[in-house]
């Protein structure tokens, strides 16, 4: 994700700009930039790749400005590039911006400004809002920011700086982090605490909606109305570990705690404004098209080939079209029956993975279509396929995905979806019905995310077994998949999972007495044959935990532990099912004193075969 930093004081502001952004390396990136004022000019060096490519070409220019800006990018419109990087300007480098986030109408704003004479020359979604500035400054500069504030939809954090204005530095949030540190004559703007944790512990942490109007010894926060807001001061405890994790334990957790967001951002610009169609700006696909593909496969590895599972459903269901769902290493040396009307959908968090990119080379190689969903923009995957959708997650750092995966399932909802919508095979009042759901998933997210404490009880409970089984029909198996490997990864327990219906086909000589099954009780179509299998396991003597939606008063009649996910349409269910799971699997690893965060024998990338 990316990061962002601003200085305004008395010392020269390249020196924190740089070491704020190093602080903030462990986000991940891209690119960096700064933008420093010099006099009566902003001077601007952007540079692709590592930090230490954007300090070479620093080290040779006397810089002693004592107001300036800095970024570090994770790419999300426009490729890694220099020209690409943050901070963005207007027409007359008159105005710097740096932001994270997503700005949803940055097109039609792009289109705006263009059409009265803009010119711009990066892909960024950012560049607009630099533009914006220029057109609507009228000599009062929180006016002007105000009023670009108004006009931009999204989630962001930004900071501005303007060349008329070099007493000042302006920072605004919504839905994105951002806190100013507070120094004597001095102040601090940063997306995360450890930027600033070095220089002082005294912050100002922004909410949604306010606006920071900073200078080197006052700082003032207004709302977007500019209402002076009386804020309290928040004293930073953490130590500098704990500051990067954002007050969590793990990084695991806190990822788990982002998807929220990341499933909004991932969502949010790509459903129409009236809530009544899927916009894949992405892709260019019709009827014809659609028309031509006889056969899909989707292909991936690890949680990524579960995201494909559940994928499969989707487009099964949503757009009647056939799909295979194949993990990529075996995949690549099975000979598939792949041509020019097969599409190809390869699904990779890190877009690095060997066996995923083979697999794509082979089914270009062999004349299909290729799509791939990826969180990682210029990865090698995004740059091998036709077509890509991007996750918009922002960088994972714990090894087990988590917040990757639910990004993965939207994205795949929304495909299917997209291609109903063309291929007609769903009712406009059904398709509406649905996006109106997904718009509920991220705070239903939230909701599940809130009450944590019975999974902390059974992971405690139960952490020390050695075996569990994760048991569901339908789209509850493939979350139990996903369930299963979350546990085997950090907390090394031997964990199964089994579609509910298979178990009396051999695996049910392994419940006995203790055992403990997760059984996922959530699709209403299959609920009665779910009950049933239930009871076949209980009968046993296992210890069964269920996971059911809210408003189930049939499951806690049989089972001891009910832990209840916000109701939602079938489909979506998986969103929030596989929460709780992944709850349970971390609290369990701790239990255990496991490495959360870097699990035995598994990389973040696995770019080996
Ligand atoms: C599990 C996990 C792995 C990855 C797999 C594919 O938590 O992280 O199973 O999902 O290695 O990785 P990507 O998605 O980067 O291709």
């Amino acid at each position: 994700m990316c990061g962002i930093v601003g200085y305004i004081g008395e010392k020269k502001t390249v020196d924190f700009l740089l070491d704020g952004l190093t602080k903030l390396e462990y986000r991940g990136y891209d690119s960096a930039g700064v933008a420093v004022m010099e006099g009566k000019n902003i001077f601007v060096e952007k540079s692709v790749g590592r930090l230490d490519s954007l300090k070479e070409k620093l080290k040779n220019k006397t810089l002693n400005g004592v107001i300036g800006i800095g970024h570090t990018r994770w790419a999300t419109h426009g490729r890694p590039s220099d020209v690409n990087a943050h901070p963005h300007t207007d027409c007359h480098g008159n105005f710097v911006v740096v932001h994270n986030g997503i700005i949803e109408n940055y097109m039609p704003l792009k289109e705006g400004l263009i059409a009265r004479g803009h010119k711009f020359i990066s892909e960024t979604d950012t560049e607009v809002v630099a533009h914006l500035l220029e057109e609507n400054y009228t000599g009062d500069f929180v006016d002007a920011v105000r009023k670009v504030l108004s006009l931009i939809e999204g989630s962001y954090s930004l900071v501005f700086m303007s060349r008329e204005n070099p007493d000042v530095l302006i920072c605004a949030k919504q839905e994105n982090p951002l806190v100013i540190g507070l120094g004597k004559d001095e102040n601090f703007i940063a997306s995360d605490i450890p930027a600033i944790i070095s220089r002082t512990r005294n912050t100002y942490i922004l909410n949604d909606g306010e606006i920071g109007i900073v200078k080197k010894d006052s700082v003032k926060i207004i709302d977007r109305q500019g209402n002076a807001i009386d804020k309290k001061t928040f004293h930073v405890t953490w130590n500098a570990e704990a500051a990067e994790k954002g007050g969590y334990e793990h990084f695991m957790l806190k990822e788990i705690n982002e998807q929220p967001k990341a499933v909004r951002d991932t969502m949010s610009k790509r459903i129409a404004k009236d809530g009544a169609s899927i916009i894949l700006d992405e892709l260019n696909w019709d009827k014809k098209f659609l028309d031509s593909i006889n056969k899909i496969y989707i292909v991936a590895c690890g949680t990524a080939y579960h995201a494909g599972l559940v994928g499969k459903f989707y487009i099964e269901k949503l757009a009647r079209k056939l799909v295979e769902v194949d993990v990529a290493s075996e995949y690549r040396y099975r000979n598939p029956i792949v041509d020019e009307n097969t599409l190809v959908i390869v699904i990779s968090q890190s877009g690095e993975t060997s066996d995923t990119l083979a697999a794509l080379k082979e089914s270009r190689r062999l004349g299909a279509k290729t799509l791939a969903i990826t969180n990682v923009v210029g990865s090698s995957i995004a740059r091998q396929a036709e077509n890509v959708i991007h996750t918009w997650a922002g960088p994972e750092i714990a090894v087990a995905s988590t917040k990757a995966y639910t990004t993965q399932l939207i994205l795949m909802f929304m495909l299917a979806l997209y291609m109903a919508q063309i291929n007609g095979t769903i009712p406009a009042d059904r398709l509406k019905e649905l996006i109106c759901k997904l718009k509920k998933i991220p705070a239903q997210i939230s909701e599940t995310l809130s009450d944590v404490d019975p999974i902390k009880t059974f992971a405690r409970q139960y952490g020390f077994n050695e075996d569990v089984f994760y048991i569901g029909r339908s789209l509850d198996y493939c979350v139990a998949l996903e369930g299963a490997l979350k546990l085997k990864e950090i907390s090394y327990i031997h964990a199964e999972a089994y579609a509910s219906g298979e178990l009396k086909h051999g695996t049910l000589a392994l419940i006995v007495e203790g055992v403990p099954v997760i059984a996922l009780a959530t699709q209403k179509s299959v609920y009665e044959k779910t009950l049933s299998n239930i009871k076949e396991v209980k009968a046993r003597d296992a210890i069964v935990i269920g996971i059911a939606a809210t408003g189930d008063t049939e499951l806690e009649k049989y089972l001891d532990h009910v832990i209840y996910v916000p109701d939602t349409d079938e489909l979506l269910i998986p969103l929030l099912t596989v929460v709780p799971l992944q709850l349970l699997a971390y609290y369990a690893a701790i239990t255990r004193g496991c490495d959360v965060d870097k699990p035995r024998n598994l990389a973040k990338s696995v770019t080996v075969e």
